[in-house]
């Protein structure tokens, strides 16, 4: 599994994160990033050439995925704004408190193991009038699906890095200090166990 986990699970995620689908996603809601930004889950760097450079400051880049961290690198690097990153978990953000104009989260919440603790950690960060720009998948409305997600659920997370189709996401964020001031969800693609949608902004409660 070490294996699979270093060298095959990151060019998959990779690739699988490329998709059109989540381009289209990625492009309505990573603009609307201004100032200081923090992004919790970075990745490969797949929403970096959606930020509006002229809205942003600069960008730390939290993910605790090394393999991970040097593919989103490469793209950093053309870009005419900064981007610190920080090898560590959601968790435990070494920030802070109220130093973030704009928290960005996408594909990420699913993964976090404690994603609760996550989310109180990205409520501290974040100024007060601050936001948070989410897009992940989740929860499914329709009952015969969600059931599947919850049978699946326990295989699907060994083979995918942590990953939970099932996770109620504005449920979580809500639960954590926020407001959702904007919400849209859809299934964004054909394999409807993991294609269910919440997409939004939310600020401090
Ligand atoms: C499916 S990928 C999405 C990557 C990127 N956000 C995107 O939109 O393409 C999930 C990401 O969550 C990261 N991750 C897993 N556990 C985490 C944690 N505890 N804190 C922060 N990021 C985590 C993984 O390393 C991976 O980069």
């Amino acid at each position: 599994m070490k294996f699979y986990n270093t060298y095959i699970l990151p060019r998959l995620t990779h690739w699988v994160c490329s998709g059109k689908e989540f381009k289209n996603q990625r492009a309505k809601v990573i603009p609307h990033a201004r100032g200081r930004v923090l992004e919790i889950g970075i990745g490969s760097g797949l929403n970096l050439p959606f930020y509006n450079p002229s809205n942003i400051d600069f960008v730390w880049g939290l993910d605790p995925s090394k393999q991970l961290q040097k593919i989103a690198e490469k793209k950093a690097g053309v870009l005419p704004f900064n981007v610190e990153f920080i090898g560590l978990s959601g968790e435990e953000i070494p920030l802070e408190k109220n130093c973030v104009d704009t928290v960005v989260v996408t594909y990420t919440l699913c993964s976090i193991k404690d994603v609760q603790k996550a989310l109180i950690e990205m409520n501290r960060v974040l100024k007060p009038g601050g936001k948070l720009i989410f897009c992940e998948h989740g929860k499914a409305p329709d009952d015969h699906i969600s059931r599947w997600q919850n049978r699946i659920n326990p295989i699907w997370k060994s083979v995918s890095g942590g990953c939970n189709l099932n996770r109620p996401i504005p449920r979580l964020i809500e639960k954590s200090g926020f407001k959702i001031n904007n919400l849209d969800m859809a299934y964004i693609g054909r394999f409807k166990l993991a294609s269910f949608n919440y997409w939004g902004i939310a600020v401090l409660k």
